[in-house]
């Protein structure tokens, strides 16, 4: 992998302290990084610290996704960036109603990633990066003809928005049930992370925004749903994502779902 302009943002949930915003001032090759809930700020440092001898600057800023001001704010402190990815998703089993823990839910994982867009993509260096990770099932595919309307050729993040807090506030109330949503509420999130991604894509030719598949991951979170302990590890899982981030850009990838270097059709 080459790295011509390296760089990621970086994400303190807790606590971007001066000193962690003074490393991440303008023009550092710019590093994101995710969060740790019970040691804040400790998984990202160990991360940011063992940056290796590459050339760019890594920080470690914590922040809450689903804080309304948080990414602006983390923007605001990093300046000009690189490479951006939103990881961040909310884990929730099966047990889990999903009236009960879909706003907080879309909060974490769409509403999160439309903030993380804004915030970001008029910071994003030409020639950079803005990568979702998202899942195989971010795909019309995965959801009823009926519905594919709703997050269909939507041209923008307000529009995005609208269309998810229609899904969400149809889970919440119960109207859902009566209609083709599929029960399993990773998809139509999914779906929408691919779907803000495309309408940033559309209107934004000079850097790469795409949404990446990572294949299965050994994780906490995917180890509620399914057997994952043959699955890949983290670092494992990384490796194609940092070839999309760091590898030369196929023009290809943008505005798409990729998975392992090849585009997912979107329907
Ligand atoms: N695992 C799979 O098989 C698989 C397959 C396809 C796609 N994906 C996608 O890959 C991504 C990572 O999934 P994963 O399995 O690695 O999940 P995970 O192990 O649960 O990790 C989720 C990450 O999101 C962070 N996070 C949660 N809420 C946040 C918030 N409000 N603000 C900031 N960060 C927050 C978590 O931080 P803390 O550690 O501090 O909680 C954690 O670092 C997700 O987008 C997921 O949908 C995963």
């Amino acid at each position: 992998m080459s790295a011509p302009a390296p760089g990621q943002h970086g994400g303190d949930r807790h606590d971007a302290g001066p000193d962690v915003r003074d490393a991440a001032g303008p023009g550092a090759g710019d590093l994101g990084a995710a969060g740790e809930r019970d040691v804040p700020g400790s998984g990202v440092r160990d991360a940011a610290g063992s940056g290796g001898s590459g050339r760019a600057r890594v920080v470690g800023l914590v922040f809450d996704v689903a804080d309304p001001d948080a990414a602006h704010a983390v923007a605001e402190a990093v300046g000009e960036i690189d490479i951006v990815f939103g990881n961040a998703v909310m884990r929730v089993g099966p047990q889990d109603e999903p009236r009960a823990i879909i706003d907080e839910y879309t909060q974490v994982n769409n509403f999160g990633t439309t903030r993380l867009l804004r915030a970001f993509g008029a910071r994003v260096r030409p020639g950079g990066r803005m990568l979702i990770v998202a899942s195989s099932l971010g795909t019309l595919r995965h959801l009823a003809p009926v519905l594919h309307g709703r997050f269909d050729g939507l041209g923008s993040l307000d529009e995005v928005d609208a269309a998810t807090a229609r899904w969400r506030d149809e889970v919440a109330d119960g109207r859902a049930q009566a209609m083709a949503w599929p029960g399993f509420v990773n998809i139509p999130s999914k779906i929408a992370q691919v779907a803000a991604v495309r309408a940033v894509a559309a209107a934004r030719r000079d850097i790469l925004v795409a949404a990446v598949c990572p294949g299965m991951i050994n994780t906490p979170t995917s180890g509620l749903w399914w057997d994952v302990r043959d699955a890949a590890s983290p670092a494992q899982a990384a490796e194609a994502l940092l070839d999309l981030a760091l590898g030369e850009i196929d023009p290809a990838h943008h505005g798409e779902l990729v998975r392992f270097g090849q585009v997912v059709p979107w329907k």
